[in-house]
């Protein structure tokens, strides 16, 4: 290396270090700025001393990460009971009253035997959609709700049946969660295996009292041709919020 090329080496290498010192200081952003991310604000009181106080950020990244974790898709995460247009139709009017209201009285109910909502029938109806408003709205409220889509959470837990530690940290995600929202239950070809999980989950949240939000294209009589334990437990347990669709006219995929 000539005396020239060595100069030119060396500002080279100046200019990649200090490009690489002073960047992450010169381009940091932070995701809250009003707390560059602490935490904590200064804010004054009323006697003009400076307090820190907690930032709102704290609530907003904890709502996130409860929406994060619940497993629901992200274009079922934008439904809200807003978005649910009941043309009218007096059972969809109803569908949205009851889930409304669930969502309005859940701090209240919650710890009663009959805590549950179950919306079922017609498919294309709109069940999903507000099954997952009501959970986002809880979320919004820092509760947080599992979601359980019935045929692929089933499938993985029979896949780990025979790791113990596996299966119980599959189904216990569904027994302990403090809101578990079964999307289509019984939906497909449902097997013994399947429905000793299904009870399993459902005696247990039943036993203890916690609420479940349940979504199937079944009727009633169906549920409890498919077994009678888990069937009857649910209608107990959404006696008070068993909304039923019934009707080709309620098909929004069809209709809209
Ligand atoms: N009344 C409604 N207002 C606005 N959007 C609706 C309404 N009903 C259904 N949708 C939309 O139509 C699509 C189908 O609805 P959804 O998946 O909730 O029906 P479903 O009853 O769960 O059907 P399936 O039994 O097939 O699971 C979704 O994108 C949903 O947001
Ligand atoms: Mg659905
Ligand atoms: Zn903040």
């Amino acid at each position: 290396m000539t005396e020239h090329e060595r100069e030119g080496f060396d500002r080279e290498v100046d200019r990649i270090f200090s490009e690489r010192v002073s960047s992450p200081a010169r381009e940091r952003s932070y995701e809250c700025e009003k707390c560059m991310d602490t935490g904590f604000i200064q804010v004054r009181d009323e006697c003009g001393r400076e307090v820190s106080r907690k930032c709102s950020c704290g609530e907003m990244r904890r709502v996130r990460k409860l929406l994060e974790m619940s497993g629901i898709s992200r274009e079922f995460q934008k439904k809200r009971l807003e978005d649910f247009d009941t043309r009218n139709i007096p059972q969809l009017v109803n569908a949205r009253n009851k889930a409304a209201r669930y969502l309005q009285s859940f701090e209240d109910i919650e710890r009663q035997r009959r805590n549950s909502i179950m919306f079922y029938g017609q498919p294309g109806s709109g069940k999903t959609h507000l099954g997952t408003a009501i959970s986002s709205g809880l979320m919004n409220r820092g509760i947080a709700v599992a979601y359980m889509a019935y045929r692929n959470a089933v499938t993985r837990i029979k896949q780990n049946m025979t790791d113990e530690e596996r299966y119980s940290e599959e189904i216990g995600r569904y027994m302990m969660a403090r809101v578990l929202y079964i999307d289509d239950l019984l939906k497909g070809k449902v097997t013994d295996a399947d429905v000793n999980i299904m009870y399993e989950i459902v005696n247990y949240r039943y036993m203890n009292n916690l609420p479940m939000i349940v979504s199937t294209e079944k009727s009633l009589e169906e549920l409890m041709e498919f077994d009678e334990a888990i069937a009857s437990r649910l209608i107990e347990m959404s006696k008070e919020n068993r909304v039923r669709m019934q009707g080709e006219e309620l098909n929004y995929r069809l209709y809209s």
